[in-house]
Parts: C-alpha cells; sequence; structure tokens
C-alpha cells in the first residue's frame, strides 16, 4: 500500500535508495546527512523554537496525562532519566543535540552537575547559552557547536571523564549511531550512565512487517532529515556492543498511538507556521501525524551503565 502523503517532489521516494553515507537529492551532489542535518536546523530551529518553545521532546505520558503543560511533561521525563543517571552535583554530565538549551540547562538546575550541551548548528547553541543565561545558569551550563561528525569520537572529551551522557531526540539523525554509542562508553567514568529518549519505528495494529510500515517511516525519515529510524531492541543492542549494561529499554507509549503534546488538533499552530521553509514545516507535521495515526511510530527511553 502506497500513503499519498503529499510530499514535496524533492523528497520522492527515490531517496529512500540513498546509501547511508550520502544523500542523493538533486543540489545536493556531495552533502553529507550530518551536513543536510546541520542546515535542517537552519530551518526546523526556528520554527521548533517558535512552536514549541525552550523543550522539544516527548514528555512522561502519565504526566501528560494528568495534564501538566508539554514543557512540565518534558521535565518529568528528563528528571526519570537525570534520576537513573543519578548525576549529582558537582558532577558533569554531556548532553548530546542540546538543541535550543531546554533540557541542558534543566539537568544542571536540577542535579546540581555542570552540564556541557553539545549541537552540530551554532543558531541553536546560541539560542541555548541565551537561555542559560536567562535562567542564570551560564556557569554550569554552556553550549558548543561541534563539527558534524564529531560525534563518532567525541574525541574533545578525555576517556573516563564523565558523570552522565544523554541524548534526547537527536541521536536519531545520525546515519552511525553505534559509533556515538562506542565514544559515550569511551568518555564515561565506569559505574556511569548514558540515558537517552528518541524517536523508534515499531510494528503497530495491522502494520507489523517492515513493508506495512515503511510506507510511514519513509516519509518521516526524509522531510525531518532522519537517515533511518531505529527501533527499541536496535539501540539496546547498539549500547550492548558498545560495552553499555542496558538497564531501561522502554517504549513510552506501549499500546496506544504516540500522540505525545502534539495531538493531531494541531493546538501548536504547525499548520499555520509561515516562517523559512515553511511547506517543509507542514510536510513534517503531516508525515509525523500519518505515522502516529498508525501506531508506528513512538517514543523510547534507555538506561545504559558502563560497568564499574
Ligand atoms: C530535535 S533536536 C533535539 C533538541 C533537544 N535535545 C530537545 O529535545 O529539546 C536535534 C539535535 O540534534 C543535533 N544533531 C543532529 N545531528 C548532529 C550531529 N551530527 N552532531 C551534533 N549534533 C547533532 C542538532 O543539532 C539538534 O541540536
Amino acid at each position: 500500500m502506497l500513503v499519498d502523503f503529499g510530499v514535496a517532489d524533492e523528497f520522492s521516494r527515490a531517496f529512500d535508495e540513498r546509501p547511508q553515507a550520502q544523500h542523493e537529492r538533486p543540489g545536493l551532489v556531495n552533502t553529507t546527512v550530518e551536513q543536510q542535518v546541520r542546515e535542517y536546523y537552519d530551518h526546523a530551529g526556528p520554527a521548533y523554537h517558535a512552536l514549541m518553545g525552550q523543550f522539544w521532546h516527548h514528555g512522561d505520558l502519565a504526566a501528560e496525562r494528568a495534564g501538566l503543560s508539554p514543557e512540565e511533561a518534558a521535565k518529568a521525563l528528563a528528571r526519570k532519566q537525570i534520576d537513573a543517571a543519578g548525576l549529582r552535583p558537582g558532577g558533569t554530565g554531556l548532553d548530546f543535540g542540546s538543541g535550543v538549551g531546554g533540557t541542558a540547562v534543566y539537568t544542571a538546575k536540577i542535579s546540581g552537575a555542570n552540564v556541557v550541551g553539545i549541537s552540530n548548528n551554532e543558531w541553536l547553541s546560541a539560542q541555548a547559552r541565551a537561555y542559560a543565561a536567562e535562567q542564570g545558569m551560564s556557569e554550569r551550563a554552556a553550549f558548543l557547536t561541534v563539527g558534524d561528525e564529531d560525534y563518532k569520537t567525541l574525541v574533545a572529551w578525555p576517556a573516563g571523564s564523565l558523570d552522565m551522557v544523554s541524548f534526547y531526540e537527536s541521536v536519531c539523525h545520525l546515519p552511525e549511531k553505534a559509533a556515538f554509542f562506542t565514544a559515550a562508553f569511551r568518555v564515561l567514568k565506569p559505574g556511569a550512565c548514558l540515558v537517552g529518549v528518541d524517536w523508534i519505528r515499531r510494528p503497530f495494529g495491522e502494520h507489523l512487517t517492515e513493508e506495512q510500515i515503511a510506507p510511514f517511516i519513509g516519509p518521516v525519515e526524509q522531510v525531518i532529515s532522519i537517515p533511518r529510524l531505529g527501533t527499541l531492541d536496535e539501540y539496546r543492542e547498539m549500547m550492548s556492543a558498545a560495552g553499555f549494561v542496558v538497564e531501561a529499554a522502554e517504549d513510552l507509549y506501549p499500546d496506544v498511538e504516540c500522540w505525545g503534546s502534539t495531538p493531531p488538533d494541531d493546538g501548536q499552530g504547525w499548520g499555520e507556521y509561515a516562517g523559512e521553509q515553511n511547506t517543509v514545516i507542514h510536510d513534517g507535521k503531516r508525515v509525523l501525524d500519518a505515522a502516529r495515526a498508525a501506531g508506528v511510530f513512538s517514543v523510547a527511553r534507555w538506561v545504559a551503565r558502563k560497568p564499574g
């Protein structure tokens, strides 16, 4: 079955044939996936900031059901991760893909630790720095823009130096996720945790095979600049292969469609967004809604400990 998402031609299904390391979009010859993601955030960054504020990732489902705001629900999920990692005052955390900084600043604030957020887009890092200053947290939350492929080594950090590495809906953008998990393992202290929240694909309802899932997930990958959406178990296996003991691997929306804080009624106004490249933002909302409605899109969390 093919579903018509009304996605612009430039994101046609031929895109699915792309090799892992490079997309072959017309006009983007020799453009790496990582570079395309950086450029995606040149327009998606301001859009997400306008529509979602400082916190972009999904929240804790119980908090959402209790009627808390998207920001409060996102903070509740972050607290769960920080608690699992046991980040303490004076410790050091690295938040990979920190966006405009909401969760990294919150992590520093509630844990008492110092947190460095990294992104490959300077506009995002600049917004995050401004937010840290506004929150009076600049001395304990810093934001760095790193090279597109630095995630494969995290070479700026010495081995065994960090008390927590976190990611919130950022690793999905990486074509070489396993390299990131290996790098995170290297930089963590023995006994410290990698904690993560990310978008996943999954079988759901009548969409059980990869062929049935792909018509919904393929357009999400194409429009939102995701090389390949992983599964709960793929992440778990990559973390284990890197050396971690995986203590939690949990689909956050088990047995329900993952609408999170963005229900189809579009109270946040994605459909009306009128900024730069707004058709990509509108397309993104449309294809994501279709995948959410089919149930094949979800969000998961992991807690993975480096053996002590
Ligand atoms: C959806 S945003 C997540 C923002 C934030 N974690 C939140 O939940 O509010 C994705 C983030 O991943 C970062 N990212 C994606 N690919 C990257 C790469 N190759 N290197 C560094 N950062 C990357 C982007 O720059 C951006 O900060």
